[in-house]
């Protein structure tokens, strides 16, 4: 049998009951169990409050993966390594049950005090926890301890700060393990590959040859039952503070001098340190959110946001944020980035359009059509892949010039499905690699900047619902463009193999 790379690791998941742990999590670790990626001595103990048994945690673990999975090998002896401890989260002596299931289990594992605790549960408790792992000895061992902490990591500047300092308490930056699921997933970690692996790019990607950068990521989704936590967040927190800004990030970095963690964050720091920042009177300018009204999704009447379950009748929380963000350094001077993401949209997807510059003269011009920019496309989700769009003499006896594309599916390379991004975190997280975790620094710089927004949006009333349920979203967002001369390319054609 192959031996795994990963060290013997005890993962206690707080909030163990939920639907991230159904959904996500037990899944993820399955997958890594099956292809031998965990140690065989691993073992996890679920947390939450519910008065559950050893053995109905194990079915609950079983039935997840295969609600998720399907057809599965091995399972038994997966949830063999499942235990699980009924948990007060704000009351010690649940803390010390569960310093106890720990050491018996280090010893009956061979753990080496490696503790992975992962907070997979409301924010509200983050601090607390982390505190009480301190306070009660949960923290004290002779192997690593590492949190790994779900999102929302605050809900603006000063909450944030709060938070980091309580966890600080318990952890130092470099056990904090801050989830992004975007920097999970393969084609986002695949941006630095194309942009430093190949000759091509990196000379053309700058304010030279660059006109303009757009990113979208569109839901059909609504909120579902996320209502409560949703009107308190909306689209600029939910969404554009951490995932948006994290594409941002890596798409405008420098090469980092080395492909390590410390190196790569730092490259990326320097980028939301060069956001300009949008204030007051300049947001409207900059920003444009937007709510959903009912509409007709994939064939089917959705109600308004504004009648889903646990939102006020008047709500004013956006569901939808396109924002223009530019970046002040040498290198992105003058290039803007278009930034769109909402519930509720005409289609699920996310992708990045690098739009180049044209051509110096045109020498086609007078044949049939003007030139189209040459644009590359990374294509992040549901596809994953990259074309790249070029234009071409038409064959035959034609004179016209015509747009093709170039292009790479991954699905299609693979056949099977590349890992979940939850997958690749918890085993990133498992063998100590913070490089795709958020840093302290990228959270505070990323909420400095989103909360000049949102301050102004919170004091002044919007016109909602602005767009109806099914489409790309409020027709501002378009004039967000056109005022610049551009448009938004338009999603659905720019699939991987739809080639006109
Ligand atoms: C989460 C947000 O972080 O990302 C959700 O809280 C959103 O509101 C989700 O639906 C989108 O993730 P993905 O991977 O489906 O694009």
């Amino acid at each position: 049998m192959k031996q795994s790379e990963s060290p013997a690791t005890l993962i206690m998941i707080f909030g163990a009951t939920g639907d991230l742990a159904k959904r996500k999590l037990f899944p993820s670790l399955y997958h890594l169990f099956r292809k031998k990626k965990l140690s065989e001595r691993f073992a996890v103990i679920g947390v939450a409050r519910r008065e559950w048994s050893k053995e109905t945690f194990q079915s609950h673990v079983k039935d997840s993966v295969i609600a998720s999975i399907g057809k599965v090998d091995n399972i038994d002896e997966f949830i063999s390594h499942f235990y699980y401890q009924p948990h007060d989260v704000s009351d010690s002596e649940s803390y010390v049950a569960l310093k106890k299931l720990a050491q018996t289990l280090d010893e009956q594992y061979n753990l080496e005090g490696n503790r992975i605790f992962y907070l997979a549960m409301a924010p509200e408790f983050f601090g607390t926890i982390a505190e009480h792992l301190k306070k009660d000895g949960l923290t004290d061992t002779n192997g690593f301890t590492r949190l790994v902490i779900e999102k929302p990591f605050g809900h603006d500047l000063e909450s944030a700060i709060e938070l980091n300092k309580r966890i600080r308490t318990a952890f130092s930056e470099s056990e904090i393990y801050r989830i992004d699921h975007y920097l999970g997933k393969v084609m986002v970690q695949n941006i630095e590959a194309i942009r430093f692996a190949n000759a091509l790019f990196e000379p053309l990607w700058n304010n030279r040859y660059i006109s303009n950068i757009q990113v979208t990521s569109s839901e059909t989704l609504g909120v579902e039952e996320r209502g409560r936590y949703y009107e308190n967040s909306g689209a600029l927190r939910d969404m554009f503070q951490n995932h948006m800004l994290q594409m941002v990030a890596l798409l405008a970095m420098e090469p980092p001098i080395k492909l390590t963690t410390d190196e790569i964050r730092s490259e990326k720091v320097k980028v939301l340190r060069a956001l300009r920042p949008i204030k007051g009177d300049q947001v409207h300018e900059y920003f444009v959110r937007g709510q959903y009204g009912k509409g007709v999704i994939n064939g089917k009447e959705v109600v308004a946001y504004r009648e889903e379950p646990n939102v006020d009748p008047h709500s004013n929380t956006e569901t939808f944020v396109a924002g223009k963000v530019m970046i002040d350094n040498f290198r992105w001077a003058g290039v803007p980035f278009y930034i769109r993401t909402g519930k509720r949209m005409a289609t699920k997807s996310t992708k990045i359009v690098v739009q180049f510059k044209d051509v110096p003269m045109n020498l086609y011009y007078k044949m049939d059509q003007p030139l189209s920019p040459n644009l590359l496309v990374i294509h992040i989700q549901p596809e994953e892949g990259i074309t790249l769009h070029l234009n071409t003499k038409q064959s035959g006896q034609s004179t016209g010039m015509i747009p093709i594309k170039l292009s790479f599916g991954n699905n299609s390379f693979d056949a099977i499905n590349t890992p979940e991004a939850y997958e690749k975190l918890l085993y990133d997280a498992i063998r100590g690699d913070a490089t795709n975790f958020t840093h302290w620094d990228e959270v505070s710089l990323s909420w400095r900047f989103v909360d000049e927004i949102s301050e102004v949006w919170a004091n002044t009333s919007a016109h909602f619902p602005n767009y109806e349920a099914g489409s790309m979203g409020p027709k501002e967002a378009d004039h967000l463009l056109e005022k610049d001369g551009f448009f938004w390319w338009p999603i659905d054609r720019l699939d991987v193999d739809n080639c006109q």
